[in-house]
């Protein structure tokens, strides 16, 4: 029960209690009031008349009747009544009750003596016909001898209706008091309240008053001591399938998750030998397949395996991975017209150099733009097919899908949406020339969790959003806050599994060194340089092959004794300036072959053609050095994946400081790609790196990572999404309780 209405029943009581014991005391003293005074009328009554009174009595029964009856003239005395010593009535008024005998009176009076001022005795009683008070006057003859008494009976009623208004008049005022109190304490239980509210609602937005500040300062004490003891475990247990796995039935309860990201993770083709499955050339999918294997849920892709319609059930769903099955794809279809604008279009020629720092202008088509909102339409709509909540978490990946959070939200209101952003966000200048810069951003926005990679690429998402859309930005919890919605700002630096599953299926070093040398007919210590990538103008491979060449130039003992391999998947294959690109580098790697070429000696070994995951560590492991040159990079994972294949604790890191891995790997030769002098002298260094300190750099990055790995990244984001989505949960009991105490 509310405090205020308890209050309420205890004032009333109490007001109740007070008007009843009031009315007592009122009565009494009424009575006693009443009575005083009618013992004073009597006797002036019969005072008055004593003189004739004493002349008539026992000599003139007429003229004593008279007399009587001339008392009685006061409409309150009903009757009255003469009577001797002995008892006997010698006269009566005609009303005078026959209650009242002469010696039923008169034992009373007896042994009284004559007084003047107060009658001999007196009372007050109920008779059939109301209430009457009855008094008794001894009467004395001139001699001072006793006559009798004269009874006088008076008539009460009036006392009674009296009492009755007095009465009635207590409770009126019981009733306006009640009222009055009942109002005055509603009035001050609603202020109350209000104030309350607004303190509770200034103390969450962080600007509390004194009174909250204890309060406050509990709870910020309770959440540091929490956010410890988590960091603590985390320090002192591994990530690891199983701990995310336990993490989610802790936070989550098994709910499955869904995530939606452009490319699938497995491509079934089809190929002279029946359907082959594909595991396609993406960070994202290295990144993400393993934490679906570890919790389960659903992948929503766009099917774009020549064989994906083969495989899949009437709700394009297929189990996945082959012959484990732990999570389930959706595939979504897309035409030829809306793979063109939204995919080739769109994304790749338009947000992929806008957010890139690698100096290939954007394309910006309508049309384009037109089927990117026609597909994240599609691909959101799918999303809310699969979820099985009315709040599930949402998983978004990337700048294929900017406006698919504000899609979700529009049908899922309550749904915990994370987006994750795996390329680089740019300054808010550069963002500004995309024409529809608002559109992209209020999109994300949707989102309750916009990810970056690195703290540099949340800053400038939300300088954006600062110079081109009307929102709060809270600059202490990097949030962006419109109307009633949140959208948290965070950096999550991704990372890959650990230890990465595909090792299993790959020779160790020794036997990976031994036979991709043997493959590619040069002697067992050649040095070896390692370079993998999707053949794309941001990786910075151009530069990377003019380095080598840099190289062979500066340090004229590694000619004839290194060659690099570059792996180059085929990437964006329908899009013009890819095309450029693999010309240049097939013109660029035949150039320096020619220049450097010596029998049986190839410098640059390009190989381009997709190579599943396996046989990508295989090269890993045989190669000395591996060069990541990216002129921009949100994070880049072949870094980390080098690492990981690295188990002799042997090899050297080359790697762009224009890469979020930079950051991470620091033990990492850090070079600016630009810089083809700077970024040879270090190949020259690596290939030089003794032993004990390749172990030492090695040992220290592979320890990072093996912490830092992507189960870590997707606990984090997961954890993140719901304990925030149990804040909106409570928030959202907390918000209806306010809305309820306003409307109240
Ligand atoms: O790492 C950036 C990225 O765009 C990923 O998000 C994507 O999966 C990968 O490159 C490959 O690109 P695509 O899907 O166009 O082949």
């Amino acid at each position: 029960m509310p405090r205020a209405a308890k209050f309420l029943i205890v004032l009333l009581s109490g007001m109740a209690l007070l008007t009843l014991i009031g009315y007592a005391v009122i009565a009494q003293t009424t009575r006693e009031w009443f009575d005083a005074d009618l013992r004073l009328r009597s006797r002036l009554a019969v005072a008055s008349a004593g003189q004739s009174l004493a002349a008539n009595w026992q000599l003139d029964a007429a003229k004593l009747t008279a007399d009587l009856a001339n008392i009685t003239r006061d409409e309150r005395i009903m009757g009255a009544a003469a009577c001797t010593t002995d008892g006997q009535m010698l006269a009566s008024t005609e009303a005078y009750p026959r209650d009242f005998s002469c010696p039923s009176v008169l034992k009373h009076v007896r042994d009284a003596a004559v007084d003047a001022t107060t009658p001999a005795w007196s009372m007050t009683t109920e008779l059939p016909s109301g209430r009457v008070h009855v008094s008794a006057i001894k009467l004395a003859a001139g001699s001072g001898d006793m006559l009798g008494v004269v009874i006088l009976v008076h008539d009460l009623s009036y006392v009674s209706r009296r009492e009755a208004t007095t009465r009635e008049l207590l409770l009126g005022a019981f009733f306006v008091l009640s009222l009055g109190a009942s109002l005055v304490t509603l009035l001050a239980a609603r202020m109350a309240w209000t104030s309350w509210m607004r303190e509770l609602r200034r103390a969450l937005a962080g600007n509390p008053t004194s009174e909250f500040r204890p309060l406050l300062r509990d709870v910020r004490a309770l959440m540091e001591r929490m956010s410890r003891e988590r960091e603590q475990d985390a320090g002192t247990v591994a990530w690891s399938p199983a701990r995310l796995r336990s993490t989610l039935m802790q936070h989550l309860q098994g709910e499955r998750i869904v995530i939606l990201a452009n490319r699938e993770p497995y491509i079934h083709e089809r190929t002279a030998d029946g359907v082959r499955v594909l595991h396609p050339a993406s960070g994202l999918v290295s990144a993400l397949e393993p934490v679906m294997r570890a919790c389960s849920g659903v992948w929503v892709a766009h099917g774009s395996g020549s064989a994906d319609r083969e495989m899949v059930d009437d709700k394009g769903h297929v189990h996945v991975p082959p012959g484990e099955e732990s999570y389930v794809v959706r595939r979504v279809w897309l035409n030829e017209q809306e793979e063109n604008g939204y995919y080739y279009g769109f994304s790749n020629e338009g947000l992929w150099p806008l957010c890139h720092v690698a100096h290939t202008r954007p394309l910006f088509r309508a049309d384009d733009y037109a089927q990117y909102v026609r597909v994240n339409r599609k691909f959101a709509d799918a999303v809310c097919e699969e979820v099985d909540s009315d709040d599930p978490i949402i998983l978004v990946q990337d700048y294929h899908f900017a406006l698919a959070p504000k899609m979700i939200r529009e049908r899922l209101p309550r749904a915990t949406i994370i987006t994750f952003w795996h390329i680089p966000w740019p300054n808010a200048e550069r963002i500004g020339i995309c024409p529809w810069r608002e559109e992209l951003i209020a999109g994300l926005l949707g989102s309750s969790v916009v990810g970056f990679h690195t703290q540099q690429h949340c800053n400038n998402f939300i300088d954006s959003v600062d110079a081109f859309m009307e929102s709060r930005i809270d600059r202490e919890t990097n949030a962006v806050v419109q109307g009633a919605r949140k959208t948290l700002v965070r950096p999550y630096p991704i990372s890959i599994e650990w230890p990465v599953h595909w090792l299993q299926e790959v020779p160790t070093v020794a036997e990976a060194r031994m036979s991709v040398r043997r493959e590619l007919e040069v002697s067992p210590d050649t040095l070896l340089g390692i370079g993998v990538d999707r053949l794309d103008y941001t990786k910075g491979i151009e530069e990377r092959l003019a380095a080598v060449n840099e190289l062979l130039l500066r340090y004229p003992d590694l000619r004839g004794r290194f060659t690099f391999i570059q792996l180059a998947a085929p990437s964006r294959t329908k899009i013009a300036r890819y095309h450029e690109l693999n010309e240049r580098v097939h013109a660029l790697a035949a150039e320096i072959n020619e220049r450097w070429a010596a029998p049986g000696y190839r410098p640059i070994v390009l190989l381009h053609s997709h190579h599943e995951p396996a046989a990508v560590f295989r090269y890993y492991r045989a190669a000395d050095v591996c060069y990541v040159s990216s002129l921009h990079d949100g994070m880049n994972l072949v870094a980390k994946e080098f690492v990981a294949a690295r188990d002799d604790e042997r090899g050297v890191l080359v790697l762009s400081q224009f890469t979020g891995a930079a950051r991470d790997l620091t033990e990492a030769l850090i070079v600016n790609p630009y810089d083809i002098r700077q970024a040879s002298d270090a190949l020259a260094t690596a290939l030089r790196m003794p032993a004990d300190e390749q172990a030492e750099r090695m040992r220290a990055m592979r320890s990072f990572v093996g912490e830092f790995n992507v189960y870590r990244w997707a606990g984090r984001m997961l954890v993140d999404a719901a304990v925030l989505r149990r804040k909106e949960r409570v928030s959202g009991r907390l918000g209806a309780v306010l809305s309820g105490g306003e409307a109240a």
